[in-house]
């Protein structure tokens, strides 16, 4: 069997692609990515032996090892078991589903909600939902992944507009037929500019063109608004977004991702969605700990507070040294090196002083805005940021 399959593999043009592929190659060469952690503690994770800083983690609020977050993800597994092993609709369905569907749902200002295992699955279906072929989905182009590959499926057609950019909105939807079902559909806060909405703008636009709106707010949950109730509520119009969508691996430190609106659309998401209809549910303990955090961040605000004070030094820390910060409005915080060597070395630079970031280049990221990437949470410490600032001194001068 081996020798068949040896033969079959050194003829096929599939497999000769992806043996041949230069990205891979060159990802294998420079070794930027997939870095394994032996252990993590905190805001510090460790790698052969050597203790790094992690700045370049979704945990904005430090709720990983929170203990009520643990303690509640540990008796989910020992109530419920590891897994669900079916879809919502056949067998996957629990209380504890419910029960983060309802609070959330509260959280946001909505009616309803949809939890699935992954943000990816969540993003994606709050968009191939709710368009289909023929419609027109108006697209920030600046958008997640999850959110092009729901457009792709859906067979509705895309046309984009500027990044964050209303007018170009505008002069997009001038050149439209206004009978056709249309889509809007940005994020929050966009990760790898750190830029918020420019949602009151957005929404205006939307209403004069009848415009079914979707936002997905994965870096926006936690991090904006009263008790980080998220990018709508913090510009108190959670009613006027028509969908929200976002994920529990960011500010919530679980996996797993949520579709909020109106009960109308939720049951209509609950029919149609073949990423909710086709894939299990999400297992019990990643629900548990989503919940918890959730509760979590209702009644400690310290954590929220000390995230925007830790975001208003490190954003001075890094003007101060003159670094391209892209005008981030949040936590996330890309330093904009421009050029893919000079991303990385940067980032080299970083780990070599003890300090873990995540380096974009294009085409993950527009052409000239090659970036490391990086995010503080609540948990780094008036020290850790002390450090952080030495490493990104000799960064920016040697690199
Ligand atoms: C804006 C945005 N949407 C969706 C996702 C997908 O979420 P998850 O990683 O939980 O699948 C991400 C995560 O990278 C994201 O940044």
């Amino acid at each position: 069997m081996a020798l068949f399959s040896t033969r079959r593999l050194a003829t096929s043009p599939i497999a000769q692609r992806c043996a041949e592929d230069s990205v891979t190659k060159l990802r294998l060469k420079y070794a930027p990515y997939y870095h394994t952690f032996d252990r993590q503690e905190g805001t510090r994770v460790w790698k052969d032996g050597r203790q790094y800083l992690m700045l370049s983690s979704n945990d904005y609020l430090g709720l990983g090892n929170h203990p009520r977050v643990v303690a509640a993800g540990e008796e989910a597994l020992r109530k419920w078991g590891s897994g669900t092993t079916g879809a919502r609709l056949a067998n996957g369905s629990r209380a504890y589903h419910r029960e983060l569907e309802e609070t959330l749902a509260d959280f946001l200002g909505k009616e309803a909600c949809h939890v699935h295992a992954a943000g990816y699955l969540s993003c994606m279906s709050a968009v191939a939902t709710f368009v289909e072929r023929g419609d027109l989905v108006l697209v920030d182009k600046n958008v997640h992944s999850s959110l092009w590959s729901g457009i792709k499926i859906s067979g509705a057609h895309a046309e984009r507009f500027l990044h964050n950019d209303p007018e170009s909105l505008r002069e997009v939807l001038a050149l439209e037929d206004p009978a056709r079902a249309k889509l809007l559909l940005f994020e929050g806060v966009y990760s790898m500019e750190g830029h918020v909405a420019r949602l009151p703008e957005l929404l205006e636009v939307a209403s004069e063109h009848s415009l079914f709106t979707v936002m997905d707010d994965a870096h926006g949950l936690g991090v904006l608004g009263r008790e980080g109730r998220g990018t709508a509520s913090s510009f108190g119009c959670a009613d006027e977004v028509d969908i929200i969508s976002g994920s529990f691996s960011k500010a919530l430190s679980s996996t797993g991702g949520f579709v909020a609106g109106s009960r109308t659309l939720i049951d209509y998401l609950r029919t149609h969605s073949k990423q909710t209809i086709f894939s299990a549910a999400i297992a019990p303990a990643p629900a548990a700990c989503a919940l918890e955090a959730l509760r979590v961040l209702r009644e400690e605000p310290e954590h929220l507070e000390r995230l925007w004070k830790n975001t208003r030094r490190y954003q001075a820390i890094l003007r101060n040294l003159g670094l391209d910060t892209w005008e981030s409005q949040t936590p996330a915080v890309p330093i904009v090196l421009g050029t893919k060597e000079k991303a990385y070395s940067f980032w080299k630079q970083l780990l070599q002083q003890g300090v873990f970031t995540v380096m974009s280049v294009a085409p993950g990221v527009p052409p000239g805005k090659d970036l490391v990437r990086t995010a503080v949470s609540a948990r780094h410490t008036d020290e850790d940021l002390d450090r952080i600032g030495e490493a990104l001194t000799v960064a920016a001068r040697k690199a």
